[in-house]
């Protein structure tokens, strides 16, 4: 199934592609690729991975938008579906390649292509996922009507996003003890407003984000077509709470906003 027969023979332009959210991915995939990948970050294993897998439960030919390293393309072909691979960067995408595991061998494909401009056939695959990918993608309206072209009519699309109301830059848990009686509370940062921000996710990595409200995106994936079949706002797992205790007062806060859309 992943013979390539999906391909429309398109050459990757990487100077269109080329934007500030890629040049940063460009220089730090080293840390995604050492943070996120198998068994390394307890989210993905214990929360992220069986939401994917629940969540395209029909064997198909998968198409995982901004694939990373390719720790969700793996864990779809370990649930019975081929899965074709793509994102901008090189570097993801030869590890990607390189990480497949032996058993995979014919079952994913991974190819350098950006979201907005797919080099796929229309209505080549069964199914899409795009895996915390939107943050980082500026050209939303391209991209959402790209996958609505290559994803059948009756296909899912599975949408992955940070919570983009509650984890707006500037959200976070206030513990506010100067006030009488002191007072706790989650803090949304400034919601309606679309913004584009670099966060320093770790010493010396930076990475561009980019908030829109949420009907952005709703109403974008129904103007081309997708509908809501079901919507899911997670608890913080477990595991992770056990890494971040900061975050154990705010643990009716998701972290994770996920919607499972059927394609008209
Ligand atoms: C946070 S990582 C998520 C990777 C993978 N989906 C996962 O969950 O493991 C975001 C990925 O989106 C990719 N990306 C950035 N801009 C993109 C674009 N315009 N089109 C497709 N992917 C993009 C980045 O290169 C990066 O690999």
């Amino acid at each position: 199934m992943t013979d390539g027969t999906a391909f429309d023979g398109t050459a990757f332009d990487g100077t269109a592609s080329a934007d500030p959210n890629t040049t940063l991915w460009q220089r730090s995939a080293e840390w995604w690729q050492r943070e996120f990948t198998d068994g390394v970050d307890p989210e993905y294993t214990e929360q992220i991975l069986p939401l994917v897998v629940s969540g395209v439960p029909e064997p198909g030919l998968v198409l995982d938008v901004g694939t990373g390293e390719g720790q969700v393309a793996r864990t779809l072909v370990a649930s019975g579906h081929h899965v074709i691979g793509i994102d901008p960067i090189d570097s993801q995408v030869r590890l990607a390649q390189n990480r497949a595991t032996d058993a995979d061998t014919g079952k994913s494909q991974y190819a350098q292509a950006s979201a907005a401009a797919l080099p796929f056939v229309s209505e080549s695959f069964d199914h899409a996922v795009a895996c915390l990918v939107f943050e980082h993608i500026d050209d939303v309206d391209g991209a959402i009507s790209e996958l609505a072209r290559v994803v059948r009519p009756g296909g899912t699309f599975l949408f992955l996003l940070n919570h983009p109301l509650l984890q707006t830059p500037g959200s976070g848990w206030i513990d506010d003890q100067i006030i009488e009686p002191p007072e706790q509370y989650w803090r949304v940062g400034p919601y309606l407003t679309e913004t584009a921000t670099i966060e320093e996710v770790q010493k010396d990595v930076h990475i561009r984000f980019v908030h829109r409200p949420l009907s952005r995106y709703v109403n974008t994936l129904y103007r081309h077509g997708f509908t809501l079949a079901e919507m899911i706002e997670p608890s913080p797992p477990a595991a992770f709470l056990a890494q971040a205790p900061q975050y154990e007062d705010a643990s009716t806060i998701p972290r994770l906003l996920v919607l499972r859309l059927l394609r008209q």
